[in-house]
Parts: structure tokens; sequence; C-alpha cells
């Protein structure tokens, strides 16, 4: 058995200039770190899913962006601050959907201008510790977030979970799973059904690994059995991350959140988001607004099959988040307490002072 925790899924090597990534596409049958050096690598393991979760994403988009800016000490003033813009532009088109990613980038943005009068040596400094900030604050989030959640739950009850919003897409705990773990280490006995997650599998090849090496009762079901577990009252709760929580509560997840939110509100069992203030869009009104990640239809048609299992030339469709409106969510749960519908208020106090 591994202590998962301490698995590490986004790791900079500053001496060696490289950013080191656990591929979890690779994941659960092989343990393969990467060792990247270029904003071409990084952009292409972000949108390869070799790093994915919301928060993970942003982390490894700051280090990319500080490994990349860190080259160019040597520039003019103006040519260094034009570089930052395209490495930043260039990381943001990697996946839209996640707001932790812009969320990360610009706070690298801000410490860049809110320092442009110091030497570019002093500068790509403050821009390391700007994103080793980025890193260590979401495992204190987590971490709280983890705290918070395990205070609405009983120690034997059943819990279903979507996706991974595990440690694996964070930097220590997850943001869903972080009282499962929190429990776990209290004695808890948590029974945890986790949707296997087509079309990508995050669901079987992560959360149920992720949980299974840490020792926590796991069942893997298909997604399309989560009516029956519900309906036989195996689940007293269901817990999931997200990718982007719009000002109304709207919240964007792996595609297939929204149809788990139906059930669990049609069957009485409390749906829970998990959310970091990181993850919090107050620029986007409502879920409408949240740009959808579309994805190749061969993740359907063809992935982790030995041959295709669909007709050659069908049509596709692959999103790959779907948004659950407010009205299905029973709480939303932050670093900074738990929030209940209707959610506009609780969100904007959240951000009160924040310019
Ligand atoms: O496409 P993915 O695997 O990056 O999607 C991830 C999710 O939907 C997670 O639930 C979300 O990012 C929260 S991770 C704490």
């Amino acid at each position: 058995m591994n202590d998962v925790l301490n698995f590490v899924s986004v790791r900079l090597d500053d001496e060696n200039s490289e950013l080191i990534i656990l591929d979890q596409s690779k994941l659960p049958n092989e343990l393969i770190y990467h060792h990247y050096k270029t904003k071409e690598e990084i952009f292409k393991a972000i949108t390869g899913l070799e790093v994915r979760g919301a928060p993970a994403i942003g982390i490894a988009a700051a280090y990319g962006l500080y490994l990349d800016i860190k080259k160019h000490e040597s520039s003019n003033p103006d040519d260094f601050v034009r570089h930052f813009q395209q490495t930043k532009d260039f990381l943001a088109s990697s996946r839209p959907t996640a707001v932790n990613l812009f969320w990360a980038l610009n706070r690298m943005e801000r410490c860049l201008v809110n320092n442009k009068d110091k030497s570019l040596m002093e500068i790509i400094n403050l821009l390391k510790i700007e994103s080793g900030n980025i890193r260590s604050e979401d495992e204190a989030v987590c971490f709280s977030i983890g705290e918070h959640a395990l205070s609405l739950l009983k120690p034997t009850m059943g819990l279903l979970t979507h996706c991974n919003a595990g440690t694996l897409a964070t930097a220590k705990y997850g943001t869903a799973l972080a009282p499962i773990y929190l429990g776990h280490k209290r004695g808890y006995n948590f029974r945890v059904y986790a949707d296997e997650t087509r079309p990508l599998l995050q669901g079987a090849r992560l959360t149920a690994w992720e949980l299974h090496e840490a020792g926590i009762d796991v069942t893997l079901i298909c997604d399309n059995m989560a009516s029956i577990v519900m309906k036989k009252g195996l689940v007293d709760a269901v817990l999931v991350g997200c990718d982007r929580v719009a000002a109304n509560g709207d919240t964007a997840n792996k595609i297939g959140t929204s149809g788990v939110a139906i059930l669990a509100k049609r069957y009485g069992i409390p749906f829970y988001v998990c959310a970091p203030l990181s993850t919090i869009d107050i620029q986007t009104a409502c879920g409408n607004d949240i740009e959808i990640e579309l994805r190749k239809g061969e993740e359907i048609t063809t992935t982790w099959y030995q041959k295709p299992m669909a007709p050659s030339g069908v049509k596709t469709y692959n999103p790959a988040f779907d948004v659950t409106d407010a009205d299905l969510i029973t709480a939303i749960i932050t670093e900074k307490g738990i929030l209940y519908p209707p959610y506009n208020n609780g969100i904007r106090k959240l951000f009160e002072g924040d310019k």
C-alpha cells in the first residue's frame, strides 16, 4: 500500500530548470514522471491530461511561466514583458474551462506588474516565489475544504464521487476527496462509490486507484450505475470537485456531473460541490457563460479499445464538462466555509475587498 498523499503530481526542480510531472494519463498501469523544460512541453502535458484537475493545471501553468521567463533574464525590460505576455497567452490557450488556469497565470502577471521597477533578476525570483505560493497555498486550501466537508459527514456514510478531485488533481489531499482522506485518518469507515467517468476514465484510473492505494473502501461503478446504488440506499452524500463556479453558483465539472446531481435530487441525497476560491469566477454570471471544452471524438470511439468500437466516420459529440445548475447543489464547500443557496450573496461576500 502506498501513501498516495505523498505523490506529488507537479513539482518544480529549479536547479535543473524543469518541471516534474506525474503522468496521470498513464495511471494506474505505469507510474511515470516526465521532466519538462519548455513551455511547449508543458502546454502538451496540460492538453494531453498528463497533468489535469483544475488546481493542478493552474500550478503547472504558473511553474511553466516561471521556467520560461527565467530564460529571459538577459533581455531588455520591454522584451522581457512582451515575452512574458506571449508565454502567458500561450499557456492560457491550453484548456478553456478550468478557471484556475487563468487565475494562476493572472496572479503571476500581477506579481510582475507590482514589481516592474525591480531588476529582472529580482522579478524572476519573485515569480518563482509566487508560483511556489500557488502550490503551497493550494495544499492548505484543500486541507481546509476537507475539514469543512468532514463536518457534514458521518463515519459510516456511503459517498459517491465523479471524476477525480483527489490528491492527483491538486497540490495535496484533493477537494472532494480531502474529507475522505481526513476522515480515514481519524478512523471513519466511509464506503465510496467512484463513477468510472467516461470517456477518459478519471474515476476508474485515478479516483479508484488513489483510494484503493490509501486503503479506503472504494467500489468502482460505471457511470450508468449511479442510479441503482442511490435507489438501493447505498449513497448518503455526493461529493464532487469543480472546474469553474459562476457567480450564481452554477458549476462546471466533468461531463456527467449534472446527471449525478439530478439523480441525487430524485433520491433526496445531498449533493456537495467542493470549491477552492481559485475555482470560483465572479466575472462569469452564470453557467451558460462558461466555455465548455470540446475534445476529439476518438476519445469516445477508440481510446482504451483494441479496435474502434464505433462505425468509422460516425459523428461524435464530446464535451469534457457540463454545468450543474445551482438549484441542484445542496452546498458549496470552500476553504473559507460552507455556502448554502441562494449562492449569489454568499459568493459575493467571499470576494468582498478584492478588486
Ligand atoms: O478533464 P479533467 O480530468 O481535468 O477534469 C477534472 C475535473 O472535472 C475535476 O473534477 C475538477 O477539475 C476538480 S479537481 C480538484
